[in-house]
């Protein structure tokens, strides 16, 4: 085997490999912007549970008329940062600011805005 072919091949390898883990990071939600807004933080964590438009799948729906319209800013505080049930914590995942917008996302869109 020839030198140019070997430098080729370990080319390629590291081409894969950077494809890959890209792909990986992007699966893991990582790289959420600090800046992200509250609709960016939820399709990103919260919608594969709740659904994009909030009707609920895995977790309950939080949309208008759901059950979550009635419950007080610090119940979605508590849930969100410490997880309920089958529902992960994100107090260590998401920054207070990023939690307390992806909140004012839900409750705006509880309230049609
Ligand atoms: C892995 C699935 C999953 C993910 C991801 C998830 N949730 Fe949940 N969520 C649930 C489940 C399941 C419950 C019900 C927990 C219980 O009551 O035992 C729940 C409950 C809730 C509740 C309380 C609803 C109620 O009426 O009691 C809120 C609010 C909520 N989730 C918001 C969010 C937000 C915001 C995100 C994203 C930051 C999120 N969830 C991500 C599964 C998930």
């Amino acid at each position: 085997m020839t030198a140019t072919l070997t430098r080729r091949r370990g080319l390629v390898a590291l081409l894969v490999l950077v494809v890959l883990s890209t792909n990986l990071l992007a699966a893991c939600g990582a790289g959420l912007d600090e800046n992200a807004s509250g609709e960016q933080v939820y399709n990103a964590r919260c919608s594969s549970c709740h659904r994009k438009d909030l009707s609920g799948g895995i977790g309950p729906a939080l949309g208008p008329g759901s059950e979550a319209v009635d419950r007080p800013l610090e119940y979605y505080e508590i849930t969100i940062n410490s997880g309920k049930g089958r529902m992960p914590s994100f107090g260590s995942s998401l920054t207070d600011e990023q939690i307390s917008r992806v909140i004012d996302y839900v409750i705006a869109f509880q309230d049609g805005s």
